[in-house]
């Protein structure tokens, strides 16, 4: 580590021996670490969970709580699990040795110790767990931007099928729709026509036909076709918006506008008791594609109404905007309802994945959302299950905005 400065580091030094804590404590001093002390075992771990050192020094030999237990209840804590320890005792008897590394122990310095040698271990040990969180950091960095690309990569994969495909599914969509709607004039036409026939003719004609069963059944199998036929009306739309096609116009979108308006559509769906809480503050108007973000918060929404049904209790929907001292707006949306299973979280912006019954969602929801968001407004877009049950997301979206192109 070229850079290495002690003024950046603290360390904790434990030693129930206060003159063992003023030695050490000078040397690091005159190094120009960042020094805090604990005179038992409990006082250092207090010290460890409250302060984060970046080391600890430790003795091995204490009354009540020695070097070991502390170590391992170190170990045990999350907040210090990764704090490098140092043990400094008289002892070295192999036993003690092992036992040290035993617990996590990442070094072992035998007292009286020389002073170079001490800071040597001490300042090799902190470039290391530098060295370590740093590449952590960055681990978590390149995993962050790894899922984002494949996320965008999959959604422009498949935004440029849905640009294709979405006009002649449409065509040929309507072409169903429309002559639906003719089958069921003609069809009764023919009934009122067979009406008119005389007696002897009916019977005849609905001893081989059925014709009474045929004019009753008839009216539903058409209803149904129009229910599929709309069914596909709406896939393909929400398709053409994901692809964006024809919806780049940009415009000024008043956000808290637009949320009253989707709950406006479906507050009549939360019959079984879903309450409201709307908390709106001030917001600057957004930027943005307006048809395609009011798609985006609607399918939020809809998803909380979705998730609420879905326990079958009456429950709660919450909506918060903000704005962030660097003008950004966020919105959040939590709900009290089923939650989202831990094993599915991953992949519930992916296009097409549904949890729901056959049928009742197409899974695109949220990747319509997160190309509004994500990748046309550079924003950000997070779903957390909060412990008392339900879920939360959180949109950000940032003052610069990219326009589109
Ligand atoms: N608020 C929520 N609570 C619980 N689960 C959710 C919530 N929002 C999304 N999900 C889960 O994420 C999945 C994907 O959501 P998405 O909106 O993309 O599709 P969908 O709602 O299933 O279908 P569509 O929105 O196309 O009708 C859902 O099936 C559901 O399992
Ligand atoms: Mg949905």
């Amino acid at each position: 580590m070229n850079n290495f400065d002690p003024e950046n580091f603290l360390v904790l030094v434990v030693d129930d021996i206060s003159q063992n804590l003023q030695v050490v404590g000078a040397m690091l001093d005159e190094e120009g670490y960042n020094t805090t002390f604990a005179t038992n075992g409990l006082q250092a771990l207090d010290r460890a969970a409250a302060a984060r050192p970046d080391l600890i020094l430790l003795d091995f030999m204490m009354p009540e709580m020695d070097g070991l237990q502390v170590c391992d209840r170190l170990r045990a804590d999350p907040k210090t699990r990764s704090t490098p320890v140092i043990f400094l005792t008289a002892s070295n008897e192999l036993q003690h040795i092992t036992q040290a590394f035993a617990v996590g122990a990442v070094d072992y310095v035998t007292k009286p110790f020389e002073s170079q040698e001490l800071l040597a271990r001490v300042r090799t040990h902190l470039e290391l767990k530098h060295a370590r969180d740093t590449l952590s950091i960055t681990l978590e960095d390149l995993k962050a931007t790894q899922i984002k690309l494949v996320q965008q990569e999959k959604l422009s994969g498949l935004g440029k099928m849905a640009a294709g495909i979405a006009h002649e599914i449409n065509n040929a969509n309507n072409f169903i729709y429309g002559n639906l709607h003719c089958l069921n004039q003609y069809i009764n036409a023919f009934g009122k026509a067979f009406e008119t026939l005389p007696e002897e003719i009916k019977i005849e004609l609905n001893e081989e036909y059925e014709l009474d069963f045929l004019c009753e059944d008839s009216p539903k199998v058409i209803a149904s076709m129009e229910r599929g036929s709309e069914r596909i009306h709406s896939i393909v739309n929400n398709l053409k918006r994901f692809a964006r096609l024809g919806e780049a116009e940009v415009k000024l979108l008043d956000i808290n506008e637009t949320l009253d308006r989707a709950l406006e559509l479906l507050e009549p769906r939360g019959k079984i008791g879903i309450r409201i809480d709307r908390q709106y503050g001030d917001l600057p108007p957004l930027q943005c594609s307006p048809a395609l973000m009011e798609q985006a918060l609607f399918n939020l929404l809809e998803n909380a109404f979705d998730a609420v049904e879905a326990t079958r209790k009456p429950g709660k929907i919450s909506v918060r905007t903000w704005k962030e001292a660097d003008e950004a707006i966020c919105i959040s949306i939590r709900d009290s309802g089923i939650g989202i299973p831990p094993e599915v979280r991953s992949r519930i912006f992916d296009p097409f994945f549904t949890n729901k019954p056959v049928g009742q969602g197409t899974g695109l929801g949220l990747a319509v959302c997160y190309q509004a968001i994500v990748s046309d407004l550079s924003g950000e877009l997070g779903c957390s299950c909060p412990e008392d049950g339900g879920t939360e997301f959180i949109v950000r979206l940032p003052k610069q905005l990219k326009t589109l192109s």
